[in-house]
């Protein structure tokens, strides 16, 4: 391709970044960065440079980059039928291999994928579905959604609102009054000290518990979390959380979604999070690693249980009024066929697990004793650094110092490794794709280590 000596400028005038400081960027005094191609775990930009991408993009790169199997299945997908919609039972070959090749992975209650586009219109989906639900069950008091403070659902309204960080709220009148938020399962920061993981997970509860019983069961819908907390912090939920919040929502009859847009298809090293879990949902969102982001592909899975008041509904109401254009775009349905059977083909769920666990002990080792390091997490290939300026009383660096974001910039700039500055408090993400190595898992172990020290000493 011919180098184009305007691009960065006209970046700068014409393109509005997501998740960007506007003013900054256009000023010229944000990074800026033109990415041009990717192979494996690197990707390369315009000024030559190769970096490790230990976020997998957002992490939805999950099998890497450069896979000519999926690239050549949308190529072919595009030549033989670039588009044609799923409405009034419409469908394609390759839509309908993937709502197959989904449930047959997913947990043996659910029925039935509607498909989407990103994690955050599933979402929306979702909350429409449960909404119906009720309706139809004549419960239309019943349309509360219960979220955690630190859950990370999506940008929407609804699911703006549903994602619990203050950053995604302020100034645009979020969250709406439907959502409701209770206490995030984040061990490391339980209020209190002496808590041990059982206790904390009785606290939980206990919150949970309080937040019906002021609100009134009688007009909660449902319960969404993420199996492990992700934008919010990478944060593995402690012992027994699982099932003690479902406890709870079966006792209030209150449904469970299970956003599993990071978790879903392999990343903690078990095709979902809720099978990791033992969560037993009535919807699933899914989105990034099912098509590892080869193309914009999204779904919601549907549970029996909901699936038949979804059809009562349709024979008292008609034809069910939500579908979008793009849904099922067969351009999306042959990448996520052809992203399925690569997982498949390389084992590289299994893969994620083990070289995860890897990354998680090298992290441990290479950071886990610095003096401001308060904790190294992680579950399968996931994994994130907590720093503190006291590790005794885990007190917060000031914002101000952006302790998070210098080291993020430190490891890129010093071994070219990228990692993701999370965006509340001082945390460190890693989520590489699963293809990454044991000698890769070092490299970035040492870079952190290094990026560390010339931040912090
Ligand atoms: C758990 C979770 N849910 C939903 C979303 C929203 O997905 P999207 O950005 O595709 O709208 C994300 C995005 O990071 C996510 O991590």
């Amino acid at each position: 391709m011919l180098h184009n000596d305007h691009l960065e400028r006209w970046d700068r005038d014409s393109f509005f970044h997501p998740s960007t400081h506007l003013a900054e960027f256009a000023r010229g005094d944000a990074p800026q960065r033109i990415i041009t191609g990717g192979e494996g775990c690197h990707i390369e930009d315009r000024d030559g440079n190769r970096m490790l991408d230990a976020f997998a993009g957002l992490y939805c790169v999950n099998v890497g980059y450069g896979r000519s199997e999926i690239a050549d299945a949308i190529a072919e997908q595009a030549r033989e039928l670039a588009y044609y919609h799923a409405y009034v039972g419409h469908g394609t070959e390759a839509s309908i291999t993937l709502a197959k090749m989904i449930l047959d992975r997913a947990p043996s209650h659910m029925s039935k994928v509607y498909f989407g586009l990103s994690g955050s219109d599933a979402n929306e989906t979702n909350v429409k579905l449960i909404w119906y639900y009720n309706n139809i069950l004549g419960r239309p008091e019943k349309k509360k959604i219960i979220s955690r403070w630190r859950g990370y659902h999506g940008s929407g309204l609804m699911t703006g609102s549903l994602t619990g960080l203050e950053l995604f709220h302020r100034k645009f009148d979020l969250p709406l009054a439907q959502v409701i938020h209770t206490e995030a399962p984040y061990f490391y920061r339980r209020p209190d000290p002496a808590q041990d993981e059982a206790g904390f997970v009785a606290h939980c509860v206990a919150e949970l518990e309080a937040l019906i019983a002021r609100e009134g069961a009688d007009t909660i819908a449902a319960f969404i979390g993420e199996p492990v907390l992700g934008t919010g912090g990478i944060v593995p939920p402690p012992e027994g959380y699982w099932a003690a919040i479902q406890e709870v929502l079966a006792r209030h009859d209150i449904l469970l979604v299970a956003d599993e847009v990071v978790t879903g298809f392999g990343r903690l090293g078990t095709m979902f999070g809720s099978e990791h879990y033992g969560m037993k949902p009535d919807l699933m969102t899914i989105a990034k690693g099912l098509t590892s982001a080869y193309a914009p592909l999204s779904g919601s899975i549907v549970s029996q249980k909901m699936w038949a008041v979804l059809e009562q509904g349709t024979d008292e109401n008609g034809p069910i009024g939500h579908g979008w254009t793009y849904s099922a775009h067969p351009i999306g349905a042959a990448a996520g066929v052809a992203n399925l059977k690569l997982l498949d083909d390389l084992d590289l769920v299994t893969t994620a697990g083990e070289v995860g666990a890897y990354l998680n002990a090298a992290l441990t080792d290479a950071v886990g004793g610095h003096a401001h390091v308060g904790e190294v997490r992680g579950e399968g290939m996931l994994a994130a650094v907590e720093f503190v300026a006291d590790r005794e009383t885990r007190r917060f660096f000031d914002a101000g110092e952006k302790v998070g974001a210098r080291i993020a910039a430190a490891l890129l700039e010093q071994d070219k490794v990228i990692a993701r500055a999370m965006p509340q408090g001082d945390i460190l993400g890693f989520a590489p794709p699963f293809c990454l190595t044991r000698e890769e898992a070092d490299r970035v172990a040492d870079a952190t280590a290094r990026a560390v020290k010339s931040v912090l000493g």
